[in-house]
């Protein structure tokens, strides 16, 4: 006689599993986050196995009362999981069956584990997609306000990193904020592929019970049952999907960050970082380290990391459900807690950040950023663009060997360059003047900032109060 086998499978089989094999197949270390919805999802399986006549309306309470409780158990950490069950799944399924008998044995009528994770992960990353994006339109409307404050401070914007046209702190900031309306609007997108049930796909083919996927969708809050069996207990391209659209969010905080880390530098000196956000060193007691920002940057590189993972995971794989697919879990985990982590971090701290403006607008004034207002003002003179162009060229280089701004030169200077210069041409290359006049809807005109941020604010409204299936209330 061979020692007991995995209580759930082991029929078939004549000796039990190596212990080494148990631990290294087992995802309760990591699929025990999973219990909440777990529990959802089976008393929503049973509650329709029950419509449908396959458990009796008894059977189902003692089911829904038993995982009720169990859930509580876990809440308080009274539950020891066990790496011989393998899983979530069967962890809960044990113990329900100690707590109530026979009838815990039931409820796996109708379904398999496949079904079960695949509806599992579904409605975890619903939730937790709800999480992520509040966390960004707490980020998107932190950075609206910012930017109507900044609306009218003046920095030097950039190309190549050199100095190129002056724009407005607040416009910068709109920037911003136009990347992460589009990375919500592809996560509320990701958001309606997941929202499906693949629930009673069984474990590949369906079942022959007389079960109603409708009911179970409509408990679960899900839009609708899959359509394909063999597609439902597989694919895991929802997920990819997820962490397609985090690597994008992240990327662009990575951005974010490198401006910040930039500009909180004694180079830059563009704004201050409140130190709640930064630490110190250890060694160099002057330091105050952007710590938040680079850090930010640098777990970018796991989510694209997770990204790969979760694709090459899935390359290969023929129909329908394989091992392989338990491997989604981590990346995806922790895809989540970095982004919501990250999200966290940025809300708090992006409108936090101040501006030095009196800074801002010497580095605009110092990068001769109106030469391009001075040849327009040029061509509205008469001279065609390319010798404008020339021409502004020149008082450049002259500028330079005096250190001298444009508009520091005299109405003497400037006329040595074109005698269509007159005296009106100090309100073009003031600061001031070259923002205003980019005064049309994209530009960066105080004025349009302005329009722009109250623009972005009813987008969000709109966007963030919008109707979603299936929130989760608790049930
Ligand atoms: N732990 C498994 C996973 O994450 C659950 C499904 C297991 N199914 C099976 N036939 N072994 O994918």
């Amino acid at each position: 006689m061979t020692q007991a086998t995995n209580q759930s499978w082991g029929g078939r089989f004549s000796e039990p599993t190596d212990a080494f094999v148990a631990a290294f197949t087992a995802s309760i270390p990591f699929d025990k986050r999973l219990y909440h919805h777990d529990i959802r999802g089976s008393i929503a399986h049973a509650t329709m196995l029950a419509r449908v006549g396959v458990l009796t309306d008894d059977e189902r309470d003692r089911i829904i009362e038993g995982l009720g409780e169990i859930e509580a158990e876990i809440e308080r950490g009274e539950i020891e999981w066990s790496i011989a069950l393998e899983d979530i799944h069967m962890n809960i399924e044990a113990r329900l069956t100690d707590k109530i008998g026979i009838t815990g044995k039931k409820l796996h009528t109708g379904r398999s584990r496949n079904d079960q994770i695949a509806t599992d992960i579904r409605l975890y990353l619903r939730d937790e997609i709800d999480a992520v994006a509040a966390e960004l339109a707490r980020l998107r409307s932190g950075l609206i306000e910012l930017a109507e404050r900044e609306a009218d401070t003046i920095m030097p914007g950039f190309t190549h990193l050199q100095t190129a046209q002056p724009v407005t702190f607040g416009h910068h900031l709109l920037a911003w904020q136009e990347m992460l309306t589009r990375d919500h609007e592809r996560l509320l997108d990701c958001r309606k592929r997941v929202n499906v049930l693949p629930l009673g796909a069984a474990a590949l083919a369906g079942t022959t019970y007389p079960i109603d996927r409708h009911v179970t969708a409509e408990l679960l809050g899900f839009e609708r049952p899959a359509e394909n069996s063999l597609d439902a207990v597989s694919d895991r391209d929802f997920a990819i999907e997820f962490t397609a659209f985090a690597s994008i969010l992240l990327m662009h905080l990575s951005r974010m960050s490198e401006e910040m880390v930039l500009w909180a530098s004694a180079q830059f000196d563009f704004v201050d970082l409140p130190d709640r956000f930064c630490t110190g060193s250890s060694i160099m007691p002057q330091k105050k380290n952007p710590d938040v920002p680079e850090l930010v940057r640098g777990k970018t590189g796991r989510v694209y990391g997770h990204l790969m993972s979760l694709l090459t995971l899935m390359k290969s794989q023929p129909l329908a459900y394989n091992k392989d697919n338990q491997e989604d879990k981590e990346p995806l985990f922790d895809t989540l807690d970095t982004v919501k982590g990250c999200l966290r971090a940025f809300a708090d701290m992006a409108p936090a950040l101040e501006a030095k403006a009196e800074n801002m607008f010497e580095a605009a004034r110092k990068g001769f950023s109106t030469a391009t207002d001075l040849a327009d003002y040029l061509v509205r003179a008469g001279v065609a663009f390319r010798d404008a162009h020339e021409i502004v060229g020149k008082a450049v280089a002259y500028g330079i060997e005096q250190k001298k701004d444009l508009s520091e030169m005299s109405l003497d200077e400037l006329q040595r360059f074109s005698d269509a210069i007159h005296d009106d041409v100090f309100e073009v290359l003031t600061l001031e003047g070259s923002v205003a006049a980019r005064n049309h809807i994209g530009g960066t005109a105080p004025d349009q900032v302005r329009a722009a941020a109250q623009r972005a604010r009813e987008a969000l409204a709109t966007l963030a109060g919008g109707p979603q299936e299936g929130t989760d209330h608790g049930a």
